[in-house]
């Protein structure tokens, strides 16, 4: 998985503008001050966000979402590649546009999040959250109780997701990132993108 840095990936509060990973970085602030900055785009209201598994005509729309953030749209994790055309993707779409995605695929026992990805605009509105929430709703479905997905080390905004939502830290590959894309990328905050993180949750 590597990272596209040409377009805005995150929300500053700070400035009140889109920024891409490069210029991205940390601050720890309050929950009770985070609370209080800007927030990314209108709000919208949660009954106007559905979700749906997207239809053969909308895969464009998931290609879309994929070359934005990750300029590729095949993903390689848990020692395999991935790719989200042959895979399950749910789609989020806010007042009829689209705001976001959910790709995954059943691998043997388990349900692989393969990518997972809100535009700029709608974050922090907790469609990643209920993106994550449904592929749980389908996992069950498919009588699946383990939930498996991979981040590399950079991404620290989606280790925070991802441990707030129950998962658990299982390997590290240590350089496994690096080696697939021939070595070190900058990632998030300028961040070496080296390792391949991988997670689990129980469901
Ligand atoms: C990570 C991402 C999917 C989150 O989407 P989102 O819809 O904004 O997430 P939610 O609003 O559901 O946030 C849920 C939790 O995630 C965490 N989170 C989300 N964005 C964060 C950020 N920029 N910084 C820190 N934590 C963040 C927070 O803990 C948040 O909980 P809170 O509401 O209690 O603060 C989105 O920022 C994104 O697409 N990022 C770029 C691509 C990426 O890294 N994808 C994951 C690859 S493995």
């Amino acid at each position: 998985m590597s990272v596209s840095d040409r377009n805005p990936q995150y929300h500053c509060p700070l400035r009140d503008k889109f920024i891409n990973i490069g210029e991205a970085d940390f601050l720890v602030v309050s929950k009770q001050a985070k609370a209080d900055l800007p927030k990314p785009g209108e709000p919208v209201a949660q009954a106007n966000i559905v979700f749906h598994r997207a239809l053969e005509e909308e895969m464009d729309d998931i290609l879309e979402v994929c070359n934005y953030f990750w300029d590729e749209t095949e993903f390689f994790c848990f020692d395999q590649t991935f790719d989200v055309t042959k895979c399950v993707n749910i789609l989020a779409l806010a007042e009829g546009e689209v705001a976001g995605f959910l790709s995954h695929k059943k691998v043997d026992d388990a349900v692989v999040i393969v990518a997972l990805n809100v535009y700029p605009e709608f974050q922090g509105q907790g469609i990643a959250r209920l993106l994550l929430k449904e592929v749980t709703e389908q996992a069950h479905k498919q009588e699946c109780n383990t939930l498996k997905l991979a981040t590399s080390n950079d991404d620290l905004p989606a280790l925070c997701l991802y441990q707030k939502l129950g998962f658990r830290i299982t390997d590290v590959k240590v350089g496994a990132v690096a080696k697939h894309h021939g070595g070190d990328l900058k990632g998030f905050g300028g961040i070496p993108i080296r390792d391949e993180i991988r997670l689990e949750k129980k469901i």
